[in-house]
């Protein structure tokens, strides 16, 4: 359709048709989808009616329901505008990959894409239009549940992957049907609710919303995505739905933003709990102030918005408006000519988890898993006779993570399985010794587990966190192991020391005890899919780990939030820390730096930072520096590092990080093989936000490292004149 036969569309729908586009509901009002349906959907609204206006729907699973509900509206709706499908497709369809959190410990973007591309064909053919993806909250603090769904802790690791994601999910051209559109969320700083707890406020000044938390949701803006969902929290006293500073000053203003605006799960009805809103239908005027065209959920606008427009409260240009937004973005994705776009459930079967697929899961599991520790037991030598398989993720299925689609989990490699896939003459003893759910006290396993343990050549060891115990609403006030884990680490480790740690969890956990007695631990995440395969290629050597934390892990709870790129203070405490130092900013009780900073992970070669060079001493501003950092496999096997280069801004008007990433890349080494890597800096990375909030540069002095976090390994300086 042109503009303008859209425009006639409007012109001819009524003030509950034009409603009706800006209201989504939950497929399973209507059809059979599993789902939960929570919250205050379909109260006492008839079905029937929903199902004639409503512009959208979320959550179904696959190709027949989505061609069914598509069908169910379009014959009772009498201007026959085809349904927006939306779906969370975090990280993958039928086949899943790791959660977001791991992929981001890759430093590859285009692992992501690919694994994003992947998603796609099984998205598209399951008959997805939208999904509601990237999350790039940048998050720094482990109690929050959802960091396992963002990439890092760092905002140009989410900037860069989360481009990634959309370009690889939106493609050229939205029509195909092969495509979907991105929705990124959740705007803003969703990832900084105080205390880490889950909805909770956001307080954080202009200048480091701008710095740390919005440059992730601009990227993704800037590379096309089609849809932004604003976030629950309230950030500085104004939930964000409803912030008209965030959405039309910043979002549509500042980043020209003009795709549509999706309000959160029940969002909009939420102004009432915050109290910002005296009702809902207060809360519906708030919304569509700030530029919210659907309501997730019916109740709010379906309600209320038409008696709104009829009084004058909201004008009917405001309405108009929205709604051409989302009829655009129907026209886009072709839905007026094609309203199932790729709903095919032929390909559905044929893609999903399909040889391919599951290949491109396995390699992302790899290269995402951090071996944290290695006192040279791992790789385990292939003809090891016999494996005790101990720990409460043993025999797990359920190592996709939060987001994971219903019923993937009957799909996953398990650890037992893979293990004989690769050696199948392997003698294996599966032992649970204990669980691993919070509060879980019991330790009446751990003897047989320990005996297993004694009688093995080696011992597998795979500890972590629930599934479930990490994602949307699940904070945590302790994040150290939960259960009795660590006593079952004592026993089995002192019944054989050639014990290897594998760890599943959706958080940085504190594993500062752990780390002392483990020989290897290597931190898996949740893998997804190919969990089991992934992880024996890993332990004996047919893949080499490779992946670098993106986000530290702490020695205590109490040191969140424990931003890597922390300020300097008055009085720093000196490094290397070794003990108390009055008067300086640190603790009695725990070093400053994380137990694993960022950045940080080992591989089974080991590289050499030989030089760091750059092309000139001094800078303008229009000036390019190269930096050539040179980086050799001192080892004896091939392997990737990945190359990260730090900035610090040695003097500047308000005060600067102790080390900043300003560029990464991965490269693959063979052994004794050493590669130039070579990045350009430019002024623009060297800018900041100063105290009026103007972005800038300053000149003078600034040093630039390699290495990781905290272990800054080569340093030269350079100057930025005027
Ligand atoms: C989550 C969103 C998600 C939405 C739809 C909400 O509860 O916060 O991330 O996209 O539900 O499932």
């Amino acid at each position: 359709m042109t503009e303008k036969d859209l425009k006639t569309l409007l012109a001819s729908m009524t003030l509950e048709e034009k409603v009706g586009q800006l209201v989504q509901c939950n497929a399973g009002l209507f059809i059979e989808t599993g789902a939960d349906i929570t919250g205050p959907e379909g109260e006492a609204l008839p079905a029937e009616d929903l199902c004639r206006a409503m512009g959208s729907v979320l959550t179904f699973e696959n190709a027949a329901q989505a061609r069914a509900l598509q069908d169910m509206h379009l014959e009772k709706d009498p201007k026959k505008i085809p349904l927006l499908l939306m779906l969370d497709v975090i990280h993958g369809m039928a086949t899943t990959y790791p959660i977001p959190l791991a992929m981001g410990c890759g430093f590859d973007d285009d692992l992501i894409a690919e694994c994003a591309d992947m998603a796609r064909k099984e998205a598209a053919a399951a008959g997805v239009h939208v999904t509601f993806n990237p999350m790039v909250d940048t998050a720094r603090d482990a109690r929050w549940g959802r960091i396992l769904e963002t990439n890092s802790e760092e905002p140009l690791v989410n900037s860069r992957m989360g481009a990634a994601l959309v370009r690889a999910t939106q493609r050229d051209n939205l029509a195909d049907p092969g495509n979907i559109a991105c929705c990124v969320k959740h705007y803003a700083a969703y990832g900084a609710g105080e205390a880490g707890r889950d909805y909770n406020g956001v307080e954080v000044s202009e200048r480091s919303l701008r710095e740390t938390y919005l440059p992730a949701y601009k990227a993704c803006v800037d590379a096309g995505a089609r849809l932004v969902m604003p976030s629950f929290n309230a950030l500085n006293g104004i939930p964000s739905v409803a912030n008209k500073w965030l959405m039309n000053r910043v979002l549509r203003g500042e980043w020209g933003f003009e795709g549509v605006v999706i309000s959160d799960y029940n969002a909009v009805g939420e102004l009432v709990a915050h109290g910002v809103a005296r009702d809902m239908k207060d809360a519906v005027r708030l919304a569509m102030e700030a530029g919210c065209d659907i309501d997730m959920v019916v109740n709010a606008y379906y309600t209320y918005l038409p008696d709104l427009v009829r009084d004058g409260t909201v004008p009917e240009k405001a309405l108009d408006e929205a709604v051409m937004r989302v009829l655009r973005l129907k026209n886009e994705l072709g839905l007026f000519e094609n309203p199932y776009h790729g709903a095919d459930s032929e390909a559905e079967k044929r893609l999903n988890l399909c040889p391919e697929h599951r290949e491109i899961a396995r390699h992302a599991a790899e290269e995402t898993a951090v071996l944290l520790k290695n006192e040279g037991i791992l790789p385990f030598p292939k003809n090891l006779k016999s494996v005790a398989l101990i720990g409460p993720f043993a025999a797990e299925t359920r190592l996709n993570g939060f987001w994971s689609r219903p019923g993937v989990e009957k799909d996953t490699v398990t650890l037992p399985r893979g293990l004989l896939n690769l050696l199948p003459d392997l003698e294996l003893t599966v032992a649970k010794g204990c669980g691993a759910d919070l509060g879980d006290r019991d330790e009446s396993e751990i003897t047989a587990a320990a005996e297993a343990a004694r009688t093995a050549d080696a011992v597998i060891l795979c500890l972590g966190e629930p599934e479930n115990d990490s994602g949307e609403g699940r904070s945590r006030a302790d994040v150290t192991l939960p259960g009795p884990q660590l006593a079952l680490a004592r026993a089995v480790i002192t019944a054989n020391p050639n014990t290897a740690v594998l760890l599943f969890n959706g958080r940085p956990l504190v594993l500062t005890e752990l780390a002392e007695i483990a020989p290897a631990m290597l931190e898996m995440w949740y893998p997804g899919t190919e969990a089991g395969n992934a992880a024996a290629r890993l332990l004996f050597g047919d893949a080499n780990p490779c992946g670098r934390l993106s986000a530290g892990l702490p020695r205590a709870t109490g040191q969140y939030p424990m931003p890597y790129n922390r300020m300097n203070t008055g009085r720093p405490k000196p490094q290397p820390d070794s003990g108390v130092f009055p008067f300086t900013s640190s603790y009695l009780d725990v070093p400053n730096l994380p137990l694993y900073s960022f950045g940080y992970g080992l591989s089974y070669t080991t590289f050499a930072y030989e030089k760091l060079e750059l092309s000139r001493a001094e800078i303008s501003k229009k000036d390019e520096l190269r930096v050539t950092v040179t980086v050799r496999n001192t080892g004896k096997r091939a392997g990737k590092e990945t190359v990260q280069l730090y900035l610090r801004d040695l003097v500047a008007s308000v005060v600067r990080p102790v080390q900043q990433l300003i560029d990464y890349r991965k490269v693959s080494l063979a052994p004794g093989e050493a590669k130039d890597v070579i990045f350009t800096v430019t002024e623009k990375q060297l800018r900041f936000w100063n105290f009026d909030c103007e972005e800038v540069s300053e000149p003078g002095e600034f040093e630039l490292s390699a290495g990781y976090a905290d272990h800054l390994l080569l340093t030269r300086r350079f100057t930025l004149t005027d």
